[in-house]
């Protein structure tokens, strides 16, 4: 969802800028544009409806220059994609230009105020109503725009982060942040600013994250300075980031969904490397360990998440039960934050997030500390807002996450969960040791397994031609594959637009039987478990119909492979942690499938992979 880039120093600002703004493009967007002050000080908005490059070849026309300026994909929310709609946004002088994520809630009260003052709009953006409050404030009250804009954010409701430039300070930008994410780089007499940090490492390692409320005054040589909205003075905590560049690009893959499927082995293995001890019969999740006596008394768990990571949440709930024998409660957290949840000190919160950004879920974090609950963050991105907000937690550390359908990042949360349910049951004493053993022993060997189906890529890529007319698929599993079932429909629906729907399959007679015919496609995740035999009925009920079944069955299988019309072979696992497993095919089926009917794999439209608006 929206991203933002800006630079100001010693260097041509544009070839920063266009680089950041590509590098950004997995976010989500549907316009892009960049603001420029020039060496004779002119403030120059270059913007355009639809992709960064279409924004490149309409600057490729222009004579521009410039060591101070600012760049913006934006994520439609208040007006359709257009020019127009795009940031930045001029204020009514030209004078001021202001790029933003977020929301600005009450926009619409202030935007007839500052009508009646005589001011007119270009956009119907919630956007350009911040920036003519910004410079109606600043004018009336003959202020500096750092006053000015403090002032503005007084007044407004809503989440921001933005960037300003002001014509009559080129050596400086001004940017300030509420629940949306801004990092600042600081280089070597120059700095950077970003949405998050990927279009930025490529500089520097050193980054500023700002705190809500906080506004940055970036200057050309002078110390990074931060006050708040109410002109308190606060130290800026420099952090050190450690990501790896070529981790951003997509090496000799097509896509970056492909390249992140193909690095579950590894990124499976860097998750669980440094948790289970040498010998292979310890883990030691340290958050769990540090805060035992918290979890250990919990009532119950609630997990809160969105997307992808529900579903990994869905997962963690039968394997926290299993182990550790505490009730937990799965919730969407837009829903949860809305629905005055009953929950206290005696909850335990568990956010799980890729990004650390869902706006959603952070919401449900600060909801559930007003309560008093201790509150774990599973995420993704180190140093992003959900982890700093949460009291503890553990990173995924599966590396950046480009793809906008998530897919290493599943595995990755599903394992944190299963090494956090075994640490605590650990603690508890509930677990039989040799129970704990075997599942460790299984975790080493799941990237190995993994290895072993993407060895099927070709033959999965084959199978997806067959069904590139499918209009809707139905997936169905039981048991700790009923969410991947649920996974395995959203990837679908995410890339390729068809319509999809994930169902426990017995719950498939009290309604989505009535769809099948001899046109529906139906993948059954039908592996070698205590619910094969009740899996098999299901199938046959299917078969009755005359549904297209697609199995995915344990290597050596050798009845629902017979019945099925296509089949994939698994390696056998734990059934515990069989999601670890079933997933890698589906997310090759959504994937050859998106790539047959010729998608935009990496970029599906409509979607963000960084959703900060709620
Ligand atoms: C978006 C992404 C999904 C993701 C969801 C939750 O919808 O496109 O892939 O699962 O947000 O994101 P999070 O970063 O909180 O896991």
């Amino acid at each position: 969802m929206c991203g933002i880039i800006g630079y100001i120093g010693n260097n041509d600002a544009y070839p920063i800028l266009i680089k950041g703004l590509k590098l950004l493009e997995y976010r989500g967007y549907d316009s892009a544009g960049i603001a420029l002050i020039n060496n004779e000080n002119l403030l120059s908005v270059y913007k355009t409806k639809g992709k960064v490059s279409e924004l490149e070849t309409f600057i490729s026309q222009k004579n521009i220059s410039g060591t101070t300026g600012i760049g913006h994909t934006r994520w439609a929310t208040h007006g359709e994609p257009s020019q127009a709609n795009a940031h930045p946004h001029y204020s009514s002088t030209e004078t001021l230009a202001l790029i933003h994520n977020g929301i600005i809630e009450n926009y619409s009260a202030i935007k007839e105020k500052l009508k009646a003052k005589g001011y007119s709009f270009q956009s119907t953006t919630d956007t350009e109503v911040l920036i003519l409050l910004i410079e109606h404030i600043k004018i009336s009250n003959n202020l500096d725009l750092l006053n000015a804009v403090q002032l503005a954010l007084q007044e407004v409701i809503g989440t921001y982060a933005i960037a300003i430039l002001d014509k009559e300070r080129p050596d400086r930008i001004i940017a300030a942040r509420k629940s949306s994410p801004l990092v600042i780089g600081i280089g070597n007499q120059e700095f950077f600013l970003g949405s998050d940090a990927t279009p930025i490492i490529e500089y520097t390692d050193k980054v500023v994250y700002l705190e809500d409320e906080e506004i940055a005054v970036i200057q050309k040589n002078e110390p990074l300075k931060i006050v708040t909205i109410n002109n308190e003075p606060s130290n800026p905590a420099i952090k050190k980031i450690e990501l790896d560049i070529s981790q951003l690009e997509k090496g000799n893959y097509p896509h970056f969904m492909l390249k992140e499927i193909f690095e579950q082995p590894e990124s499976l293995f860097n998750c669980i490397r440094g948790r289970i001890n040498a010998d292979n019969n310890h883990i030691a999740l340290s958050a769990v360990i540090d805060h035992k006596e918290k979890l250990l008394a919990a009532r119950r768990f609630i997990i809160v998440a969105c997307g992808t990571s529900w579903h990994a949440g869905l997962i963690g709930k039968q394997l926290i039960e299993s182990f550790c024998r505490i009730p937990v409660e799965v919730e969407y957290a837009s829903e949860f934050r809305y629905r005055n949840p009953v929950i206290d000190e005696k909850d335990v919160i568990i956010a799980i997030s890729q990004s650390g950004e869902t706006a959603d879920t952070l919401a449900a974090v600060e909801l559930a500390k007003t309560r008093g609950a201790f509150i774990y963050g599973i995420c993704n991105a180190v140093g992003s807002s959900i982890p700093r907000a949460t009291d503890t937690g553990s990173y995924t550390h599966v590396g950046p996450e480009i793809g906008v359908a998530s897919t290493k990042a599943f595995t990755g949360q599903v394992t944190v969960l299963a090494l956090l349910a075994l640490t605590l049951s650990k603690e508890k004493k509930i677990i039989e040791n040799s129970i704990f053993l075997e599942t460790i022993k299984e975790l080493y060997n799941i990237p190995e397994k993994m290895k072993e189906i993407l060895e099927q890529n070709e033959k999965i890529a084959a199978l997806s031609q067959i069904f590139t007319y499918a209009h809707n698929f139905i997936y169905l599993g039981r048991g700790y594959n009923f969410p991947v079932a649920l996974e395995g429909a959203l990837k679908l629906k995410e890339i390729s637009y068809i319509h999809a729907e994930g169902y426990p399959a017995a719950e498939m007679k009290h309604g989505p039987i009535a769809l099948i015919d001899n046109e529906m496609p139906v993948v059954v995740i039908a592996t070698n478990n205590s619910l094969y035999d009740k899996v098999l009925s299901n199938i046959q009920e299917i078969k009755a119909r005359k549904g297209k079944i697609i199995a995915l069955v344990t290597k050596g299988d050798k009845i629902i492979s017979q019945i099925a019309d296509f089949y994939i072979e698994l390696p056998a696992t734990l059934e515990n942690l069989d999601p670890l497993i079933t997933a890698i095919p589906l997310q090759l089926l959504a994937y050859h499938i998106a790539v047959c009917k010729g998608m935009d794999v990496d970029q599906p439209r409509n979607l963000a992979k960084s959703v900060t608006v709620e």
